[in-house]
């Protein structure tokens, strides 16, 4: 291959899925990553970045399509960032992230799980979301082959941003994601803001009325909606507030949020309740849980009760364990499996977080729960784990940079009979289990797919002390 920087080869055919979205081709024995195609397509690639060993391309045309390719079934295919695996049929896409996981086990973390269980598909591959974040700007994205003459951006617009444009917004009518009412009060937002002349956000410049739309059902039929404001304009704001009120009053919980700062976050913000209550309520099995506006929550509720499912299998509890559940966020994991051991120690560094478990252990009469708020690293010391049990089961889930290795280091030094480990980063997963397998077997892996249409897989492994 070129010894250049840059160069374009032509005639490609992508041979793999290797892992985030990107595949596979070969020239002369280098191997080439390429975003944007599917196995089977043959493609011009402009090569971006050339190493000794491999390389990196963008694609510049498809000149043929691989036969596993099907129609997309969303008109904002290729310019929504949302469900970027349309075009491939979900069997594949679930074989695809499975071999991934595999792959990543097997070569970032030279191990093997004794037993590797099937992926865990959704049966729902659509409207499968229980959140949805809009954003609300004066600046449209138009795609590149649209752009004319005098096209002008300057529209208000309410949806999703573009990818990598953080200033334009996708105008977005319809999105498979979420269940109604979502589209109904998103398309009636837009409208009733167009017709009243309310202004939408302007990011460069910091101003508009109008910034986000956050909306929240539960399995229950419950309906949160969160508006969130740029201006504090309290007229108008009361105004939006009543109409969408009247014209959604199935909405369980409305509430407004006015948010001056620079960055989109809310959870520095105070969030006020319009009308309704002040959370959802949602069911996993028989453990409830309150939602509140600033709590998080796993998106795809069905598939969460079957990853949890998954832990609770590979925890294989008996009743007489203490269960440590580490970066527990609001505790659902220590809930569910609260029924199945003595006690269970809950670490989370997000203060409400910790908040919202405490509350929905209360909201489940659970007596045998117990959550701390701090860094995993500063809690779980030797003082800690005497204090609160020797761990027979230590459960991690951390955020996608995986384990901090001082943690890993004190489970191995603690011999924690059973550890697992639920990771929504194979790769820094695969990366741990090679430091944890000098004491422990890898016994079981399973994927777990909580988002279709994407390339983000879950996966959740036993380890066993050897
Ligand atoms: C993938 S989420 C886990 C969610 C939770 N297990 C669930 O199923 O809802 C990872 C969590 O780790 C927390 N976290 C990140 N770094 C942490 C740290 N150093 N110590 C404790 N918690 C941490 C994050 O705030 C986040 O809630």
């Amino acid at each position: 291959m070129s010894k250049k920087k840059k160069f374009i080869l032509e005639n490609i055919l992508i041979e793999s899925y290797a892992a985030e979205g990107k595949c596979i081709a070969r020239q002369n024995e280098k191997v080439i990553f390429v975003e944007g195609v599917v196995p089977g397509d043959v493609a011009t690639l402009f090569v971006h970045k050339n190493k000794k060993d491999w390389a990196e391309a963008k694609v510049n045309a498809i000149t043929t399509l691989s036969k596993n390719r099907v129609t997309p079934f969303c008109d904002y295919f290729g310019v929504c960032g949302g469900c970027k695996w349309q075009m491939l049929p979900y069997e594949l896409q679930l074989s695809y992230k499975e071999q991934q996981v595999k792959d990543q086990l097997r070569r970032i973390g030279r191990v093997e799980a004794e037993e590797s269980l099937p992926i865990k598909g959704c049966n729902e591959t659509s409207l499968y979301r229980n959140k949805l974040e809009f954003t609300f700007s004066n600046k449209q994205y138009i795609a590149p082959e649209d752009l004319k003459e005098g096209t002008s951006f300057d529209k208000n617009v309410l949806g999703f941003h573009a990818p990598r444009l953080f200033d334009k917004v996708i105008d977005i009518e319809f999105c498979h994601l979420q269940n109604e009412p979502t589209n109904a009060i998103r398309n009636f937002i837009r409208a009733y803001a167009l017709e009243h002349g309310l202004t939408f956000h302007d990011i460069r410049n910091h101003t508009g009325l109008l910034r986000n739309l956050i909306i929240r059902l539960s399995s229950l039929g419950e309906v949160m909606v969160n508006l969130v404001f740029g201006e504090n304009n309290e007229t108008l704001i009361q105004q939006v507030m009543k109409a969408v009120l009247e014209k959604f009053p199935a909405i369980t919980s409305l509430n407004y949020t006015i948010n001056l700062k620079l960055n989109d976050t809310i959870y520095d913000q105070e969030v006020i309740c319009y009308a309704g209550k002040e959370f959802i309520s949602e069911k996993l099995e028989d453990f409830q849980f309150k939602i509140s506006p600033k709590s998080f929550f796993q998106t795809n509720t069905r598939q969460a009760e079957e990853l949890y499912r998954i832990v609770r299998q590979f925890a294989d509890c008996k009743g007489h364990e203490i269960l440590y559940d580490l970066y527990c966020g609001t505790g659902s994991i220590g809930i569910f499996l609260s029924k199945n051991v003595q006690k269970i120690i809950g670490v989370e560094t997000v203060e409400d977080a910790i908040k919202n478990a405490e509350e929905n252990a209360a909201f489940n009469h659970l007596e045998n729960t117990h959550f701390f708020a701090g860094d995993v690293i500063k809690i779980c010391n030797q003082d800690f784990f005497i204090k609160n049990g020797h761990p027979d089961i230590v459960i991690i889930d951390p955020p996608r940079a995986g384990c901090h290795e001082k943690l890993i280091h004190k489970l191995l030094e603690l011999k924690v009979p059973r550890i697992v480990y639920v990771s929504c980063n194979p790769a820094t997963q695969a990366r741990d289990l090679a430091l944890l397998s000098a004491q422990y077997t890898v016994t079981k892996s399973q994927a777990v797919d909580m988002f279709p249409h994407t390339h983000h897989v879950e996966n959740v492994v036993q380890l066993n002390l050897k």
